[in-house]
């Protein structure tokens, strides 16, 4: 059964040596890589929708979603230290589950980590708006939103978030070196930033704002749970860089967990506080609800830095994840399942330099065409759908090949990893059903393309084992 053949595992280890790819990257930097994919749009912009579904409760759907994170990261992270090579659970699941499954799951990756830097974008282009209004400068509306985003208003392009789409793939495409340092400096800024929304905005909380704590009962914090998942989309990136870390068994599991972890704390911080100093029903509709929530409070200027804060963290959210998305697309050109072109190292750079382009002009133009609203529930599905699978393979792998050395081990398996499968379909099914149906299209889309052109391209189909 052609569908079922598998890379071999030890090959594919040794294969990661000779990759061609930098090898520049440590624990801190792909922490530094983490966070900077993890916080984004998610708590800057979907708090706002989830606080009106959840109410104060927000906090307890954050915990929930950093929850089920947390078991997917688990697993994730013994993956990454055994199998270091790039292209994410792509490359995992084509070593445990076979060519049709790793296809389906890099096809999912595609979706997630593509629609995630058009959504981001979005986001950013929402908090620079703001920025902006605060010097009184207005772009025209037509020029500020997706067609039919602002009922009432005539909205074309979101040329902001076109053109920050452009910055970041010029960025991405000249080397990983120089974009991590861009990277790292921003991360330090949006975590000060976030931290300063909790040292600022905890004196302006009144608790009775916390009453009624759960307005929608444990229906609406689970519907929260389900779109503020999206606020931890990203830890996963940290293992689609294993081919340029310097010690990825040490380093990759470190970064991932450290990342998830730190992320968690700020998160739910966060939502005490806004949901706190703002009776929450009166979130809907606010496009940069924390620095609302300080400008209710009174705190200008606090709220016109976190603007500031927020446009320059929001970038490095759309860089890792740009990052992500041309790894993976590259991992399955490299393997013959997608066209030979898009794996072409460029030789000065030493990038996806095609890749990289085409990808930023298309999700540039998904962003600048495309509600957020849209976007998100899509994104979550698809990356809900692809921890599934990565929790599946983990127990698999750990069947098929008992031996292989394993940096880090998951605890508690198989209890964990079943877990991790549990609370990601839990998640799905509190998703709207409009986006499992455009899911369920996506995917068998994938699947078509699949047995139309990457099963008869496979490398593995032509003999050949590739890294
Ligand atoms: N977690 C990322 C964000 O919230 C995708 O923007």
């Amino acid at each position: 059964m052609s569908v079922f053949r598998k890379k071999n595992v030890e090959h594919m280890i040794a294969g990661a040596q000779s990759a061609g790819l930098k090898k520049a990257l440590g624990a801190l930097d792909l922490t530094f890589l983490g966070v900077g994919a993890i916080i984004g749009t998610g708590i800057f912009v979907l708090t706002g929708t989830g606080a009106v579904q959840a109410g104060p409760a927000l906090m307890i759907s954050f915990l929930i979603a950093a929850i089920a994170c947390g078991f997917a990261a688990l697993a994730y992270a013994e993956f990454a230290s055994t199998i270091p090579v790039a292209g994410s659970i792509y490359t995992y699941s084509y070593a445990t589950l076979g060519e049709l499954a790793a296809w389906i799951i890099g096809w999912d990756l595609m979706l997630e980590y593509g629609l995630a830097t058009s959504a981001v974008s979005v986001g950013w282009s929402g908090y620079l708006q703001s920025l902006l209004e605060g010097f009184g400068i207005a772009l025209p509306v037509a020029l500020t939103a997706a067609p039919g985003a602002l009922p009432g208003h005539l909205t074309l392009f979101n040329l902001p978030a076109f053109l920050v789409m452009m910055a970041i793939t010029t960025l991405l495409s000249v080397g990983v070196r120089e974009s991590t340092r861009v990277n790292n400096l921003m991360v330090a800024i949006k975590v000060i930033v976030v931290l300063l929304v909790i040292a600022v905005g905890v004196f302006h909380v009144t608790p009775a704002n916390w009453h009624p704590f759960m307005p929608n009962g444990w229906r609406g914090v689970f519907g929260a749970a389900a779109v503020m998942f999206f606020a931890f989309i990203g830890f996963d990136s940290v293992s689609s860089a294993a081919e340029e870390v310097k010690d990825p068994k040490r380093d990759l599991p470190v970064g991932i967990i450290a990342s998830l972890a730190v992320c968690a704390v700020l998160y739910v911080a966060v939502a005490g506080v806004v949901t706190g100093i703002v009776p929450s029903a009166k979130f809907a509709h606010i496009s940069h609800p924390v620095s609302y929530a300080l400008q209710a409070a009174g705190q200008n200027w606090v709220a016109g830095l976190i603007d500031l804060g927020a446009v320059l963290g929001m970038l490095t959210v759309i860089l890792v994840m740009a990052y992500g998305q041309t790894r993976v697309i590259f991992a399955m050109s490299r393997d013959g399942l997608l066209p030979a072109a898009l794996s072409r190292v460029h030789p000065r750079f030493a990038t996806p330099f095609l890749t990289t382009w085409l990808c930023g002009l298309f999700f540039g133009l998904i962003g600048a065409l495309v509600p957020l609203d849209v976007l998100a529930e899509l994104i979550n599905i698809g990356t809900l759908a692809a921890f599934s699978m990565v929790s599946i393979a983990v127990l698999i792998l750990r069947r098929t090949h008992p031996e292989l050395p394993r940096a880090f081990r998951c605890p508690g398996v198989p209890v964990v990893p079943v877990l991790a499968v549990a609370s990601c379909l839990f998640l799905m099914v509190n998703l709207a059903g409009v986006t499992w149906i455009a899911f369920v299209a996506w995917v068998t889309l994938g699947i078509a393309i699949y047995f139309g052109y990457s099963r008869r391209r496979s490398k593995l189909a032509h003999g050949v084992q590739p890294h």
